[in-house]
């Protein structure tokens, strides 16, 4: 039975997973490094500073953590100032309806995002009174796939992980809600995110009645 879903947030409440990539990608065009969209897939649903690790990868350059926390940080800014023109316009198909759903039949929205910038983004979209719990990614010690994310969702809702549904558009945030023994929904490819209980390309396929169904089964 469906007590909760919780929710990644950049590309699956909005479109900020493409903010993400164009400020990275504009910080390894910066430095001469090379990056691509493929190379991106990487860095869905991993933390601020192991992003920046896996983009420096095999760039050859030696960085104190001074200047470590300081790329990161430009990213950051880049991406703040890319974030500060969302508005409740930028939520993503089928979201505002799901949410609205969820609301009338009393089961728990939450959200599982490692970004620092979630609360924020939240208040932009407006939707940020719509969740019983958001799980704080700054007081975790390990980040997706690790399901602690989810499972610490889970806990400040006081459900159970079975019954409840994670929605990721990352292929390592598919393996944290598998792991934190959720039913996965992935929006997105096959390719990446394969090991999905339920793929749908868009989230206006995500409605309440498939997810229903899918724990009925
Ligand atoms: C999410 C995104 C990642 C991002 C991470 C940290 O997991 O999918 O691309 O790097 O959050 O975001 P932040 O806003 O804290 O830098
Ligand atoms: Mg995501």
């Amino acid at each position: 039975q469906l007590e909760a879903v919780i929710f990644d947030l950049d590309g699956v409440i909005t479109d900020s997973a493409e903010f993400h990539y164009q400020a990275w990608q504009a910080l390894a065009d910066e430095l001469g490094i090379p990056f691509n969209r493929e190379k991106n897939e990487r860095l869905k649903g991993v933390s601020r500073m192991e992003s920046l690790d896996i983009v420096l990868e095999g760039s050859g350059l030696k960085l104190t953590e001074a200047e470590r926390l300081r790329l990161a940080e430009k990213k950051n800014d880049h991406y703040k100032q890319m974030i500060g023109s969302i508005t409740p316009e930028h939520l993503l198909p089928g979201i505002p309806e799901l949410l609205d759903s969820l609301a009338q039949r009393g089961i728990d929205a939450a959200l599982a995002s490692a970004s620092l910038n979630a609360p924020l983004i939240l208040e932009r979209l407006g939707i940020a009174r719509r969740f019983q719990a958001i799980a704080d990614p700054a007081g975790l010690r390990r980040g997706k796939p690790d399901p602690e994310i989810f499972l610490t969702a889970a806990e400040l809702l006081g459900v159970t992980p079975r019954n409840c549904i994670g929605v990721e558009d990352a292929s390592a945030g598919i393996a944290a809600i598998k792991a934190a023994g959720m039913t996965a929904v992935g929006i997105g490819s096959a390719e990446l995110l394969g090991e999905a209980d339920l793929l749908l390309s868009s989230t206006s396929e995500l409605t309440l009645e498939r997810l229903l169904e899918l724990l009925r089964k």
